[in-house]
């Protein structure tokens, strides 16, 4: 019911907690009206790349009449949006000199205070967990003026079942299981990108808001139907704890050295996990496979042991034999760990 020619910005964002078919979402304006007399923030651009391990500047200018007196105090207040947009996680506050960050941000963020109008929030050693939405808020007296910034990672998403085969986690098992690889739970957003990039895959996993989804580039029977048009397919919302599915991982640049072991012999696992210790190293994570194969194009035809006992090859240019059509990490299943058929690919420290 806003005229959105009022607004000072307006964000879009997309709903994808509600049922959707590839195109049809339903799109939420939030508007930023200036209420009051003078005040108002904005932010330009309104959404900012990072990579884990980075820094990034969420943008944020307070715009006030300057008829006003031009020292007044201003507080300045930033939050974490969460999903269900109903709680808010505090970043920090600023009054004067007065500053304060919160739990995980504390001693990683500050003001870029460039100006008495800039309000802007530096964000230092980025984590995975700093993906999302924030709330620039400004409040002088009686007035209050916010804007949203999204913070975007570059990175890949992966999708993930354990040992046990295909749908097997309920939410909680789901988050454990993308720490281990060294990733969070994906959300909405990076997995449509990914489908963008032309992500397919069959077997539906949990995202972040939970909700669960899966991304289908090219329509076939056993995948809802050779009918149906591409797309992210949505179950909706599901039961966190009821409920068993896959997951869609997300990960970003890591800070170590991936690498196939050169010169061994096919080992068992733990001969494996052996030779990266006296290699000064430890087994990768799928995590850190798919980060070097998709943002490293690292390309390995050898199969090879991760730490999570599946076996796994990076191919990044197709060719017979690998990966004929496309690049892609191929997946040999979870062996037997006693089978000494395998390379490995370790983990250590940066070179
Ligand atoms: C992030 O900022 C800190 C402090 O200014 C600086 O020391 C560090 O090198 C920066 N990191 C990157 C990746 O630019």
């Amino acid at each position: 019911s806003v005229d959105l020619r009022e607004c000072v910005s307006v964000v879009i964002a997309l709903d994808y907690a509600t049922e959707l078919t590839q195109e049809c979402v339903q799109i939420v304006y939030l508007c930023m009206v200036e209420n009051g007399h003078g005040l108002s923030v904005t932010s330009h651009p309104s959404r900012v790349l990072s990579r884990s391990g980075g820094n990034a500047t969420l943008p944020c200018t307070i715009h006030r009449d300057q008829s006003l007196a031009p020292n007044r105090k201003m507080r300045i207040k930033w939050t974490k949006l969460t999903f269900d947009l109903l709680t808010e996680v505090d970043v920090l506050a600023a009054m004067d000199y007065h500053k304060r960050s919160y739990g995980s941000y504390h001693g990683r963020v500050h003001l870029c205070g460039s100006s008495p109008s800039d309000a802007s929030l530096v964000i230092e050693d980025i984590t995975l967990d700093d993906y999302g939405r924030y709330k620039c808020e400004v409040i002088d007296g009686l007035e209050d003026a916010t804007v949203v910034v999204s913070l975007d990672l570059e990175g890949v998403v992966f999708p993930y079942s354990p040992r046990l085969g295909r749908y097997n986690f309920n939410f909680q098992d789901a988050e454990r299981a993308c720490r281990e690889q060294d990733g969070v739970v994906a959300s909405p957003q990076q997995l449509r990108e990914a489908w963008r990039g032309g992500m397919d895959w069959c077997n539906a996993g949990w995202l972040s808001d939970g909700s669960v989804q899966y991304p289908i580039t090219s329509p076939r029977e056993p995948c809802g139907g050779q009918n149906t048009p591409a797309g992210v397919r949505t179950y909706g919302l599901r039961n966190k704890n009821m409920n068993h599915y896959d997951v869609f991982c997300f990960t970003s640049h890591y800070n170590g050295h991936f690498y196939f072991l050169p010169h061994v012999t096919k080992l068992t696992y733990d001969e494996a996990a052996a030779a990266c210790r006296r290699d000064g190293a430890r087994m990768a994570t799928v995590g850190h496979m798919y980060a070097a194969w998709k943002l490293s194009g690292y390309d390995r035809c050898d199969a090879g042991w991760l730490a999570d006992g599946s076996v796994r090859y990076p191919v990044a240019r197709p060719r017979p034999r690998c990966s004929p059509t496309r690049p892609a990490v191929g997946f040999l299943g979870f062996p037997d760990k006693k089978h000494k058929l395998y390379g490995v690919y370790c983990f250590g420290p940066g070179r």
